[in-house]
């Protein structure tokens, strides 16, 4: 069947990789599509010019070309219902509908629904007033955690460390500075408790009934080694998360994710495609953050180097409602780990148009994922983005993958240019004991 995969970073990079090799395309001659889609995402797919924002495009598009499976990258078209519209018009699709999606779109939809459903959480509270934040803070104690709803990329979550940079982080939030005009969801704010522990990432597959664990990750969310500096989409991540042991990822199922999907479907929402939770490990077990609707980015890319099961034939078994037939997704017993390499400025302004020379970087167990990068007038490959490669490596474990992926980073030209240098240090520290 013809596929349209929608989406242009790294991470849609590595779904259009597996999704390449899957028996839906690769034996039977059928297409794999990208919108809007990156160079790298062109070795495997043939890039079209439409606009996820235009629902009726998407759906003439799918028409065609006869699109059987549409799999959406990114949250913002999900958010938006273009898995609704694609639904009706009798296309398949992987991803979640609109009021499904609300998972990630919401924090407070989603924190009363683990209240209604008893899933371990953060102690919160809703305010769509600055006055009744301000009086929320007296029930916490420092440090304090500001959420602003609606969809931020991850820069709505503020940790103040004392009242007096809670109670202005607040004002600063009702001012409007962290509203999204685009979604309706108005000014509201959830303070809540500050969790202590490590964070991991725990990917599901799921049709609206049943689930399927789909591996572990962490992530490097800032911008600087040792964790330090501002928050960013991502700079680079491994899977497997160890922290994330059996014990701690049957309780991540049963007691966050299983009732989840269960009060998802009991309230006529049943929520379909990968539902991603961000987890803290805390003393008292994993409890969940947040939840996104979609693969992390660059959590995916490390998924996606380890996945030995049929991903095209995986989603679809999610979007035609039968995943209880299919057979747990198969991972490679190795680590995967990738590192980020993103434009000077990034989180900030990043400089666009910095060279970028491969020279031939990557192999079977090294692969370069395309994140923020086009082509100059000369075919040659040009920084166009914040994130722009995503250099991925697979190895016994973090020790022998992050030294993979390090050489590859060396033996590219990207002058204009950075990464972390340190990405799994926490394992790594493990694994030196
Ligand atoms: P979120 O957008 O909800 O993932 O939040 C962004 C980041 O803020 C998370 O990855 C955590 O590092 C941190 N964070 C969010 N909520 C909490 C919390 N309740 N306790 C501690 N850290 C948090
Ligand atoms: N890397 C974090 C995210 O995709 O949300």
């Amino acid at each position: 069947m013809n596929i349209l995969l929608l989406g242009s970073g790294g991470r849609e990079h590595a779904l259009a990789w597996k999704l390449a090799q899957s028996r839906l395309l690769s034996e039977t001659g059928d297409r794999l599509y990208a919108a809007p889609g990156n160079p790298g995402i062109a070795d495997h797919a043939e890039l079209v010019k439409i606009d996820a924002g235009d629902h009726a495009d998407v759906v003439r598009f799918c028409d065609e070309k006869q699109i059987g499976m549409v799999v959406v990258g990114p949250e913002a078209p999900l958010v938006d219902g273009l898995a609704d519209s694609l639904r009706a018009a009798g296309v398949r699709v992987f991803g979640p509908t609109a009021a499904a999606a609300q998972l990630e779109g919401s924090k407070g939809f989603t924190k009363d629904l683990c209240a209604r459903a008893g899933i371990p959480t953060a102690k919160y509270v809703r305010a769509s007033t600055l006055q009744d934040a301000l009086a929320a803070l007296g029930g916490f104690e420092a440090p304090y955690v500001l959420k602003a709803d609606g969809l931020a990329a991850g820069k709505g979550v503020i940790i103040a460390e004392t009242r007096a940079d809670a109670e202005a982080a607040l004002a600063d939030m009702f001012d409007g500075k962290f509203v999204d005009s685009a979604s309706d969801t108005g000014a509201e704010v959830v303070v809540e408790e500050f969790l202590k522990g490590e964070e991991a990432s725990f990917f599901a597959l799921t049709d609206g009934a049943s689930i399927m664990a789909f591996g572990t990750a962490q992530d490097h969310k800032r911008v600087g080694e040792g964790d330090t500096g501002p928050n960013t989409g991502g700079m680079g991540a491994y899977s497997p998360a160890p922290v994330l042991d059996a014990m701690r990822r049957g309780e991540a199922l049963e007691r966050i994710i299983a009732p989840t999907v269960r009060a998802m479907a009991d309230a006529g929402m049943p929520y379909s495609g990968v539902l991603y939770a961000g987890l803290m490990l805390t003393d008292e077990g994993p409890k969940l953050i947040e939840y996104n609707c979609r693969f992390g980015d660059p959590e995916c890319q490390v998924l996606m180097m380890r996945l030995q099961s049929d991903l095209g034939e995986l989603m679809l078994a999610c979007a035609e409602n039968r995943l209880s037939r299919s057979e747990a997704a198969r991972f490679s017993a190795e680590t995967a780990l990738t590192v980020v390499m993103a434009a000077d400025g990034y989180p900030g302004t990043p400089k666009k148009g910095g060279s970028i020379r491969l020279d031939g970087a990557g192999g079977e167990e090294v692969k370069i994922f395309h994140a923020g990068i086009a082509r100059d007038e000369h075919g040659g490959l040009v920084a166009n983005g914040g994130r722009v490669l995503n250099v991925s490596a697979r190895g016994a474990n973090v020790t022998a993958a992050r030294q993979k992926a390090y050489e590859a980073v060396d033996a590219i030209h990207f002058p204009s240019g950075f990464c972390r240098r340190d990405i799994g240090w926490r394992e790594i520290a493990r694994e030196a004991e």
